[in-house]
């Protein structure tokens, strides 16, 4: 009974982390442009748009530094501190700004990284975006991983 107990909460909890803070479902079924087009503003928050602007450009730095080439960095990402969430109490907390903080200083070496530093320095700014997952938002790990 115990363990039922057990499982029944961890299922749960699962449940309530995957609608929470993803729409893993939406994103496999549809491709980027599609995407796009269907974002409601009542559902999608701004910091889980940026976000996933955030993995794409992230995805066209790993090619640019697996060729060799300069990285381009469009995306303000100093708006992960101010974006609207779908927590916003979250995004407020100290812990999240600690986390946000460390990324946008990985972000900045990686911009003024010297040609062989720039792999390892991608890699930072990847395991970066996973410590602050793995604390307020898990459910894209995975994918975050795979950028890597
Ligand atoms: C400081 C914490 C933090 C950092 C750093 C961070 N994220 Fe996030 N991320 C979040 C939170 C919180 C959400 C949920 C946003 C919401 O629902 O409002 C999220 C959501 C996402 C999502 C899901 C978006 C959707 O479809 O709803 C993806 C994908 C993602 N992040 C990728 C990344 C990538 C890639 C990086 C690094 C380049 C990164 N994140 C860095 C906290 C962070």
């Amino acid at each position: 009974m115990k363990y039922y107990r057990n499982f029944l909460a961890i299922f749960l909890l699962t449940i309530a982390i995957t609608i929470s803070c993803t729409n893993e479902k939406k994103e496999k079924t549809l491709n980027e442009d599609q995407a796009q087009q269907t974002i409601n503003p009542n559902v999608d928050s701004e910091l889980s748009i940026l976000m996933r602007n955030m993995f794409d450009e992230a995805k066209a730095i790993k090619k640019q530094v697996k060729n060799g080439e300069q990285i381009t960095v469009k995306l303000n990402h100093e708006e992960i501190l101010t974006a609207h969430a779908t927590d916003p109490d979250e995004a407020a907390s100290p812990e999240y700004k600690a986390f946000a903080n460390l990324y946008l200083q990985s972000l900045k070496n990686l911009k003024s990284a010297k040609s062989d530093e720039l792999v390892n320095f991608y890699s930072v700014m990847v395991e970066n975006c996973m410590a602050c997952h793995k604390v307020f938002c898990p459910g894209p790990l995975d994918r975050i991983r795979k950028l890597k």
